[in-house]
């Protein structure tokens, strides 16, 4: 049974995407199966995986308000398979405006193709509305990428009471939604400052701090360009042995809690 999570933040430029395509190839060269959706209308993740935005006609914003399935949807690349986003996802919220239950939606799809991955990430969107709605109920849990510069643990906070809101009603349901856990990004590794933010979310969160750190550096900025992830890129860079990292980590924290 594969587990979908959610990567967000309503903060933009966080390391969403860096993380949803990074992790996921990490995810896939340790043998896990993984389906990314990308519900970012700015389809950051679609093109960062390398599909070309004339050549996609599915996307996941059909997914969402046509009768289409995910499996339909679906486009597969060398080390996951994706559901593309496309910028129609903009005018969701006037589409689904009438639209009962609509905030479970995703999670109604997703049922059909939960057997067959380990792993389903939902690259989300920054800011909040129907797109976060339906991510957050599709999931079993969130991690939260959190760029080590202050506003963004600042709206850190924000990001958790509306994890809080969504467990609340997810718990009328019978369906649960943890954190997985907050991913410190963009690192620079000669500011002070950095480390100091990284020392006050741990405060925040001592058992859901990722102990792996993602510094900054220019070959996860360059990777999506040629449409790849950091592994296939660049495979011995510092960026990609940290994703790595983090794969292994949460593959250990999901074992030590199945135990
Ligand atoms: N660790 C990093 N080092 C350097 N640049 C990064 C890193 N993570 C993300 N970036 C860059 O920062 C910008 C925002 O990252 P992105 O993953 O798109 O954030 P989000 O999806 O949260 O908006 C992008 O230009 C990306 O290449
Ligand atoms: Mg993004």
């Amino acid at each position: 049974m594969g587990k979908i999570i959610a990567i967000a933040n309503q903060k933009g430029g966080v390391g969403k995407t860096t993380t949803t395509i990074n992790l996921g190839a990490a995810l896939s060269s340790f043998n896990q199966k993984v389906l990314v959706i990308d519900l970012d209308p700015q389809a950051n993740a679609t093109i960062g995986l390398g599909l070309k935005r004339e050549m996609i006609n599915y996307t996941s914003y059909f997914v969402l308000t046509t009768n289409l399935t995910i499996k339909e949807a679906i486009q597969k690349q060398l080390m996951m398979d994706i559901v593309p986003a496309s910028i129609e996802l903009e005018n969701i919220g006037e589409k689904l405006y009438d639209t009962k239950e609509k905030e479970q939606i995703l999670s109604h799809k997703l049922e059909a193709v939960k057997e067959d991955y380990d792993f389903i990430l939902l690259d989300c969107p920054p800011s909040s509305g129907i797109l976060i709605d339906n991510a957050l109920f599709a999931s079993d849990s969130v991690l939260i990428p959190v760029e080590c510069e202050y506003f963004a643990y600042d709206a850190l906070t924000q990001m958790v009471n509306k994890i809080y809101q969504v467990q609340t009603i997810k718990k009328t349901l019978k369906q649960s939604l943890i954190i997985e856990g907050v991913l410190l990004t963009k690192l620079d590794n000669r500011n002070v400052f950095g480390y100091r933010i990284v020392e006050k979310v741990k405060e925040l969160f001592p058992d859901k701090t990722f102990q792996t750190i993602i510094s900054r550096s220019s070959h996860l900025q360059e990777a999506p360009m040629h449409g790849k992830s950091v592994l296939e890129f660049a495979y011995n860079s510092r960026g990609s042995k940290q994703y790595r990292d983090l794969a292994k980590e949460l593959l250990d924290n999901n074992r030590k809690e199945k135990e």
